[in-house]
This record gives C-alpha cells, sequence and structure tokens, in this order.
C-alpha cells in the first residue's frame, strides 16, 4: 500500500473510531482510561492540571475534518471548563499554550470567537508574568511541596512559546515575541547539548540568572535523554523558526531531529529515555507522536535530502504506533496504549490523551486535514 492510501486508511478509522468515543466522552476532560474508559478524574478536582487541552484540541482536529457538530460541543464544553484553571492564580504555570492554544485558540482561529480570544489573551499575559529577566527564561512549575522551583526552567516550555509569538502579531504588541525569543537564546544556549541532546529541567538562581545545575526530571537521570522532552526540543524549535525566521532556531531544531532520528530503534516504538538500562523496554509513544509532528514540519523548511529523511523516520514511527501500538477497538475510548508520564512514576505504558492528540495531529497532517494551532 503506498504512503498515501495508508495515512488515508488510519485517518478514516481514527474519523470512525473517535465519533463513537466523543458520544461518550463528550461532556469530560479525559487523562487517560480505566478499563478503556475516558477517565476524567483530573476534572473538575485538577482542572489545572498541563494536559487539559488536549481533548478539546482534538474534537477541534475532528470537526476541522469532518464539520460534524458533535466534535464543536465537546470542544467548547471543555474551554468553558478551563476557566476553571484561568481563574485560579496559584494553579496557573507555564503550561498555558498547552492547555489554551488547543482550546481557545483553535476556536479563535476557526470561529473567530471573542470570548476564546479573551481567554488567549488572559492566558498569554499569565504566562508573560513568569518570565525571569535576570536569566532570561520562564519558570516552569510552581512550589507543590518543600522544593524551590522558583529558578527552575524546563524544555517542554518551547512548545508553550507559539502562544507568546500569536499574541504578538494578534495583538500587534511585540513584547510577546520579545520574552519568547529570549526564552528560546536560553534554551538553545543551556539546554541543547552538542550532540544536539536535551536536558529536562535547568534550576537558574532566580535572583542572578546564574545557571546552576541540571536535573534527570522525567527522564532516567542527569545527563540522560528523555525522549519526550526531546520532542518537545525537535518540534518545539522547529515552531520557534516557523514563528519568528531566526536560522539560529532552525539549526538547533535540526541538531535534535538529527540526535532523535538516529536513536529509532529497530521497531520503529520510542524508550522513555534514550539512554535507559538496555533491559528496561517501557516506551512512551507519546514522544514518538510528538516527534514525527515535529519531523512532518521540519521537512517543509530544509532541503530535498533532509526533508526525506526526516519525512521517512516520521512516516515509520506513525506506521510502528499504527501496527504495534494502536488500539483500534470502538469500544476503548483510547488511540495509544504505552505512554509513560515519566520514567521513575510508578505506571508505565499506559494509555495518555496528549499521546492521541500529537498522533491525529501528525495523521491530518499527511492527509491535509489539519488545522494548524501551534
Ligand atoms: N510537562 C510536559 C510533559 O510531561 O511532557
Amino acid at each position: 500500500m503506498n504512503e498515501m492510501a495508508w495515512a488515508n486508511e488510519v485517518s478514516e478509522k481514527i474519523k470512525k473510531k473517535v465519533r463513537k468515543v466523543a458520544e461518550r466522552s463528550c461532556h469530560k476532560i479525559p487523562f487517560t482510561t480505566e478499563n478503556g474508559v475516558h477517565s476524567d478524574e483530573s476534572n473538575p478536582q485538577r482542572i489545572c492540571w498541563w494536559t487539559n487541552g488536549f481533548w478539546g484540541g482534538m474534537m477541534w482536529q475532528l470537526y476541522n475534518a469532518t464539520q460534524d457538530p458533535i466534535y464543536k460541543e465537546a470542544a467548547e464544553w471543555s474551554e468553558e471548563k478551563l476557566d476553571g484553571a484561568l481563574m485560579n492564580a496559584a494553579g496557573m504555570d507555564h503550561d498555558s499554550g498547552f492547555r489554551w492554544l488547543p482550546t481557545a485558540g483553535a476556536n479563535y482561529r476557526l470561529t473567530k470567537n471573542p470570548e476564546s480570544l479573551n481567554r488567549i489573551r488572559l492566558a498569554a499575559d499569565n504566562f508573560a508574568g513568569r518570565f525571569n529577566y535576570a536569566g532570561k527564561f520562564f519558570r516552569a512549575w510552581n512550589n507543590w511541596d518543600e522544593t524551590d522551583r522558583t529558578g527552575w526552567a524546563i524544555i517542554d516550555c518551547m512548545m508553550n512559546l507559539p502562544l507568546l509569538y500569536w499574541m504578538a502579531k494578534e495583538l500587534k504588541d511585540p513584547r510577546y515575541d520579545q520574552i519568547a525569543r529570549m526564552h528560546a537564546d536560553t534554551a538553545m544556549k543551556h539546554f541543547i547539548r552538542e550532540n544536539g541532546s536535551s536536558k529536562h529541567i535547568i534550576c537558574f538562581d532566580p535572583a542572578t540568572g546564574e545557571y546552576l545545575r541540571s536535573l534527570g526530571g522525567q527522564g532516567y537521570g542527569v545527563g540522560s535523554s528523555w525522549t519526550r522532552g526531546q520532542s518537545w526540543a525537535l518540534y518545539g524549535f522547529t515552531l520557534s523558526y516557523m514563528h519568528t525566521k531566526d536560522e539560529n532556531y532552525l539549526e538547533t531544531a535540526k541538531k535534535c531531529a538529527e540526535y532523535f532520528i538516529s536513536n529509532i530503534p529497530e521497531d520503529g516504538l520510542i524508550p522513555v529515555d534514550f539512554d535507559q538500562p538496555a533491559d528496561c523496554t517501557w516506551k512512551d509513544c507519546t514522544a514518538a507522536a510528538i516527534a514525527s509532528c515535529g519531523l512532518l514540519e521540519l521537512e517543509k523548511l530544509v532541503d530535498k535530502e533532509a526533508a526525506k529523511k526526516y519525512h521517512d523516520a516520521a512516516i515509520r514511527m506513525l506506521k510502528a504506533l499504527d501496527e504495534k501500538d494502536c488500539n483500534w477497538d470502538e469500544n476503548a475510548d483510547n488511540l495509544l496504549e504505552k505512554c509513560t508520564g515519566a520514567y521513575h512514576d510508578q505506571r508505565h505504558e499506559y494509555p495518555i490523551i496528549y499521546g492521541d492528540y500529537y498522533f491525529v495531529e501528525a495523521i491530518w497532517k499527511l492527509t491535509g486535514q489539519e488545522l494548524f494551532i501551534w
């Protein structure tokens, strides 16, 4: 089967299955599944959880492709529920892009709904308020235990910067763009290693901005290569280049891509960390889906030879997901099966909503159905 026929076939399988899932989960904001059923335990008790934009985003992608109103209803419902996070100052962190670009942002792009624009502006302003001027980075998390995270930045934040690049253009206010670029410059300098791999967490002195140390974070350990972090870096620098046309970001995205591709295992399924012990088989299929999205965008920005390499790598990973990891049973609510939040978590290889979102986004890129939200 040629590549386009395969991608179209996967697209049809997604549409057939997700139509049923949308009916069942219309008034949920799922994080995972329990026994095949979407679990919305993160809502309303944990409405601030960083993943709460992805279900709405998936619904907008399906709506864009089908115009079926069920998806719009589900997406609008989740966008309104997320107001609970916008109104909770202590629950807000750097992940405003993850929460509001797939929800209010997608809505605004499609409908020009002024309430959605209001939400995106509030989210962008809150995010901008986390900028540390001394270190020129966005503070990542808040403090949820005795550890002081005031000076912490994480590679994942590269995916939140498009919210600021977009608001700079939309509001004709360069301040958003200026601080986003400063963070990207800091990330380029401190997170990306010579070989193209990425650190996860960096602790800066929040008063002076001095680099103190890096932490292993959600990966195997200090100095290792957490695969989802690598995929955030790959896609995030690609997006920073798309928004700014700064060639340094393009070169960094290529470095991250080369490193990722050179580490894809034989079976095309991505481990939790490229440096995890050889006898550990844990996978994180979210990393494969996110990296595929990044590679499919990056291929449009590079020469023919590199474009083919990036495209082929994305197809290899997406085919592996379709054939070896997707749950195509229409009675189960998830698509991907083997996703992992962090290497040292108790639980590994279970459905996680952002894996499904990025898998759909990647297939939509291939089939020309994507609503570009970043
Ligand atoms: N914070 C984003 C992630 O876990 O990948």
